[in-house]
């Protein structure tokens, strides 16, 4: 006997719902895209409509018709409603940065956990099936001393539709952060420390040194007595019309290893993240490598960039009117 479908809403009616959550709610095995809320009826009316779900206005009444909430709003939005949502019993299907504040994030990880919700964070890079498959060689391999990673973007372009307001006042670290976070975390272990720098417009360059994974190769050669892998990142979302996009490599005794490019349909990726959601809502497991307290870690080392962000941008400030 097959189980009835889990009942998924949507919060939020912007550009990224539209392309990639509604899409994917609607056309996923298991799942019944029931139900819309966006802080403009008519948006939600509309985007409801297209997919024979509810719209909603009470956020209430949203949550009584569901089983699992899956967002796409920006993240100080997300937080509160998420808590909200994990409150009520619902599973929650979270976009990166899980919240703009460790406060925010820490009272979602206790709403999630305290509620025996799952949780599972889209880190697009951890869903995407090629880099799957390369996170999965390259942790099997081991050795890694370190990586390199740079995210240049365009998405403060006038023109772009994620041209949105939370990303213009956060820029990449938030943005584009997470997901580098998330793959570098993957390959060399968690982050155990960051130095972070800023270039022009939101230019962010990090400085990670990584716990490792348990990796034999370092401890055979001492280098785990100079504290593990580190790595070096470069985020930017205002790289102009010819921006580069992503790109990555590990090192190590063995060479390089590139990670392989971006895959530009999301839905695949948010696919997989959306199936193991709701299999270990339907198993009872609340762990999943990326579930929220995963991206509460990630926010973090978000949180603690910025604050070194914040101090160098109050020193040049003091000492350009002095
Ligand atoms: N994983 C990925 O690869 C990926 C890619 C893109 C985006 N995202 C994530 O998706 C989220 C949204 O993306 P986005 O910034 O590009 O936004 P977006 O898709 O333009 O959508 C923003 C939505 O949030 C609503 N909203 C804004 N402020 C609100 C408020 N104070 N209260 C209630 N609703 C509010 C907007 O409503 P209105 O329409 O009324 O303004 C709109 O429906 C972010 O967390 C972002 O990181 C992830």
């Amino acid at each position: 006997m097959t189980a009835p479908p889990l009942r998924f809403g949507l919060i939020g009616t912007g550009h990224w719902a539209r392309i990639a959550h509604a899409p994917v709610l609607a056309s996923t095995e298991g799942i019944e895209f029931a139900a819309v809320w966006g802080r403009d009826p008519r948006a939600a009316a509309e985007l409801a409509a297209a997919y024979d779900a509810v719209a909603h206005e009470d956020l209430e009444a949203f949550l009584a018709g569901v089983d699992g909430v899956a967002f796409a709003v920006p993240p100080d939005v997300q937080a509160p409603i998420a808590a909200r949502a994990a409150r009520a019993g619902k599973h929650v299907l979270l976009e990166k940065p899980i919240a703009l504040s460790e406060a925010a994030a820490d009272d979602l990880v206790e709403a999630v956990e305290q509620n025996g919700v799952a949780s599972v964070v889209f880190f697009t890079l951890r869903f995407q099936p090629r880099m799957r498959r390369w996170l999965a060689d390259v942790t099997a391999r081991g050795g890694w001393y370190g990586g390199v990673a740079a995210w240049f973007g365009a998405s403060l372009l006038e023109s772009s539709p994620f041209n949105t307001p939370w990303r213009r006042d956060k820029g990449a670290l938030w943005d584009l952060g997470p997901h580098v976070l998330s793959l570098l975390w993957g390959v060399l272990g968690p982050v155990t420390s960051v130095i972070a720098d800023a270039g022009p417009a939101d230019v962010t360059h990090l400085v990670l040194h990584h716990q490792g994974l348990h990796d034999r190769g370092l401890h055979d050669r001492g280098l785990h007595d100079r504290g593990g892998p580190s790595s070096v990142v470069t985020v930017t979302q205002s790289g102009g019309e010819a921006a580069p996009g992503f790109e990555a490599y590990i090192w190590g005794a063995a060479g390089q290893s590139d990670a392989p490019a971006l895959t530009s349909d999301p839905t695949v990726a948010l696919r997989t993240a959306l199936t193991e959601l709701a299999q270990n809502a339907r198993s009872g497991r609340t762990r999943h490598p990326c579930d929220v307290r995963f991206g509460r870690d990630v926010g973090r080392v978000l949180a603690q960039a910025q604050r070194q962000l914040d101090e160098r941008a109050s020193r040049l400030g003091e000492r350009t009117v002095t």
